[in-house]
Order: C-alpha cells, then sequence, then structure tokens
C-alpha cells in the first residue's frame, strides 16, 4: 500500500500558538482550510473529537461538499451514539461523499472527560463495548438482511439498514497504546493510530499491535495499516526552524499559564497511556532521533498529539521515511501555525516524501 497523508480540520483561525477564547465555526475558514488540503494532496483530515467541542458528523459533511478527493475521518466514541445509528449517519456521509469516509474510534482515555458525557464505564468495559460497537457497525454495513444483537452492552432485535457505504464498507481506525488498545485495534481495526514516539518506541508498539493481529487470527496480508502523528515545525533552514520551535514552545506555555492553553496550568497526570508514554520519554531528552522534540508534549501535559519535528523539509522527510522504512504507512501531520504549517507542508514536505518513495519504488499516492 502506498504512503499516505493525514491532517486535522480546523474549523476556524485558533491556534495553540494564537489562540481565540471561545471562537465559533468560520465557514469561510473551514472551506479554505480543507480545500487547500485537498489541493496540496492530503490524503485525509481526521475530525477530532472532544466532549466540549463541535459535531464532527456536520463538520466532516461541509468538508466533503467542497472537495475532490481528501478522505474525511471521523473521531466517534461509542458513548456518544447508538452504534445502529453511528452506523447510518457514518454510511449516510459515505454516500454523500462517494466513499471518502473512515471512522477513528476513541475508547476514552479519561474517566474525567467520560462522565461529562454520562458515561461512567470503567477504561477496561469501554474497550469492551468499542469491540462490540465495532463489530455491529460492521454487520450493520456488510449485511442486507435484518439481524438482531444480544450482546453485553447493546441488545435490539430486526435493526435493517438501507444506508450501505459505497464501497461496501468503511474503514475502522483505532488509537491508542494500553494494553487493550493493542487488543481490540489489533483484532479488528483496518488502520491502528499512534502517536509520534522514537523510532525504537514505535517498532515496539507495532510489533504489539501486530502480535495482537496474529492473537486474533488475522493473516499477515490483513494487518492493521499504522498511522504515527506529529507536529513538525518546519522553516527555510535548520537554524530558522529551531527559532520557530522555541518561539512555538515559549507561545504554548505563556498561553497555558495565562489559562488559554488546551490543558490547564494545574492539570494531574493523564490517565491515558499514549500520554503518560510520551511524558516518560520526554524526560529522558529534548531531542530524540534526527529530529524528534518533545518539549512541546511537557508544554501541553500531552493532551493529544504533542511531540514535534523541528528542521528543514528536508530533515522532516527523512525523518518521516525513517517511520515509513518502520512500516508506517498513513503520516499525520499538522503543526502549530495550522494553516500556513499545512501549505509549508504540501509544498515542500509532502513532494520530496513522495519522491523520495518514488526512487525507492513504493509510490507515495498523491490521491
Ligand atoms: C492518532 C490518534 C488520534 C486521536 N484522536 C482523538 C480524538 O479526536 N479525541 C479523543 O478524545 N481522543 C483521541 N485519541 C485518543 C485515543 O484514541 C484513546 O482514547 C486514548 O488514547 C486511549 O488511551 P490509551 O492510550 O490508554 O489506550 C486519539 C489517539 C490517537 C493515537
Amino acid at each position: 500500500m502506498p504512503t499516505e497523508f493525514i491532517s486535522v480540520t480546523f474549523p476556524n483561525a485558533s491556534t495553540e500558538i494564537d489562540p481565540i477564547p471561545n471562537a465559533a465555526i468560520d465557514p469561510a475558514y473551514l472551506v479554505r482550510y480543507a480545500r487547500a488540503l485537498d489541493d496540496y494532496g492530503f490524503n485525509y483530515t481526521l475530525v477530532p473529537y472532544d466532549s466540549s467541542y463541535f459535531d464532527p458528523f456536520t463538520i466532516g459533511a461541509t468538508i466533503a461538499s467542497v472537495t475532490k478527493n481528501i478522505k474525511v475521518i471521523i473521531a466517534l466514541r461509542p458513548n456518544t451514539l447508538y452504534p445502529t445509528v453511528a452506523a447510518k449517519a457514518l454510511a449516510t456521509l459515505d454516500q454523500l461523499s462517494s466513499g471518502r469516509v473512515v471512522v477513528h474510534f476513541i475508547a476514552g482515555g479519561s474517566d474525567a472527560e467520560q462522565a461529562k458525557e454520562g458515561d461512567f464505564l470503567t477504561k477496561d468495559q469501554r474497550y469492551e463495548r468499542l469491540e462490540e460497537y465495532i463489530r455491529i457497525l460492521r454487520r450493520a454495513w456488510e449485511s442486507a438482511d435484518p439481524f438482531d444483537w444480544d450482546g453485553k452492552h447493546y441488545q435490539f432485535k430486526q435493526f435493517s439498514n438501507r444506508v450501505r457505504p459505497t464501497n461496501g464498507t468503511i474503514t475502522v481506525s483505532v488509537g491508542g497504546s494500553s494494553d487493550e488498545a493493542y487488543r481490540v485495534g489489533g483484532a479488528l481495526a483496518d488502520i491502528y493510530g499512534l502517536w509520534g514516539e522514537p523510532l525504537k518506541e514505535t517498532k515496539e508498539q507495532i510489533t504489539r499491535i501486530y502480535a495482537a493481529a496474529d492473537r486474533a487470527g488475522r493473516p499477515e496480508s490483513d494487518r492493521p495499516r499504522i498511522w504515527v502523528t506529529f507536529r513538525p515545525i518546519v522553516a527555510e533552514t535548520e537554524e530558522l526552524a529551531w527559532a520557530k520551535a522555541h518561539r512555538t514552545l515559549d507561545a504554548l506555555n505563556r498561553n497555558r499559564q495565562g489559562g488559554l492553553g488546551k490543558t490547564p496550568a494545574n492539570a494531574p497526570p493523564p490517565q491515558n497511556v499514549g500520554s503518560q508514554r510520551l511524558l516518560d520519554i520526554a524526560a529522558r531528552g529534548e531531542v530524540q532521533d534526527r529530529a524528534l522534540w518533545y518539549p512541546t508534549v511537557t508544554a501541553t501535559n500531552a493532551r493529544g498529539a504533542s511531540t514535534a519535528l523541528v528542521g528543514s523539509p528536508q530533515t522532516i522527510a527523512d525523518s518521516i521515511l525513517d517511520y515509513v522504512d518502520l512500516g508506517a504507512e498513513l503520516i499525520s501531520i499538522r503543526g502549530y501555525d495550522n494553516f500556513n504549517d499545512a501549505v509549508d507542508y504540501g509544498r515542500y514536505v509532502l513532494p520530496r516524501v513522495r519522491e523520495a518513495l518514488k526512487l525507492k519504488g513504493e509510490g507515495g499516492q498523491t490521491s
């Protein structure tokens, strides 16, 4: 399979370095950003989920209606939508976009965040529910016949779905770094999402995901495709990129102290394993491998994807290629200066990576 690129959707001009408090959706910005990703050859854009944030389905539908090729990854927490409703909502959007929908499942990494929307299951139970949920959605997409479900978390009778995905089914992604995430994602995901860790740790995680897939009886040809996530800080030269990195870090620290960060200054340690792992690695030193930079992790309490890659376009491209060599097929890159960084990646990073892959005969896909 070719190497593909993922970005994240931003509904307005607010960024982590220049936040606009309580910014509403800016439809013109959303469309301009989505079209820029599409024009510069990104393959996917993730529409993230947060208990306090915009509805990914309507944002995703808007993106699909103004773009041609880019696929929309809808982040979905099972506690927020009954599975038969989710199956139809995703399939509806898939039909509207001619088969450009992917779903990224979030079991829920924080008890407090889950409780905000009425979910009081333990983490183990949340992963167990996720497993059942994915099985129901696949059945609903793939089966023409009405079916009953008598599971632990869901029971229903004679559900029949007339909204079928354009290509027969919808690609399922799972993210996380806990044993439970490896087990469920390894068994059921088409794509497995990871945050940016050093090469050695990433390799270890891939090995564990593949081992879980093996245990679930999946053949080698059917293992999940690996997605890794970075926040590149790119400039024309190494020197300029490092200066930009330190300006970015100063802004993150200043905003967090001023109450404008994604996490409060006194936030407790994160509960999800993915973030804990990033903070542990950050404690070992600022730079790992070629250019993987961790102070942005510490500055944000590892809230969401937070590991940077710092350097010239060539350094960023070479770093990405290191992960492709490890077996990553989907590379998520988004910056801190959201729109401008996406354009810089589209102009200077994606073409370099694709050219290098072409020379190696691996063929990066442009649409
Ligand atoms: C690539 C990627 C994207 C994610 N997107 C979201 C998101 O949009 N919303 C969210 O609440 N969690 C998101 N997560 C977090 C998780 O999917 C997951 O719930 C959490 O990390 C589980 O914790 P664990 O690492 O302990 O298994 C994302 C994780 C990854 C790796």
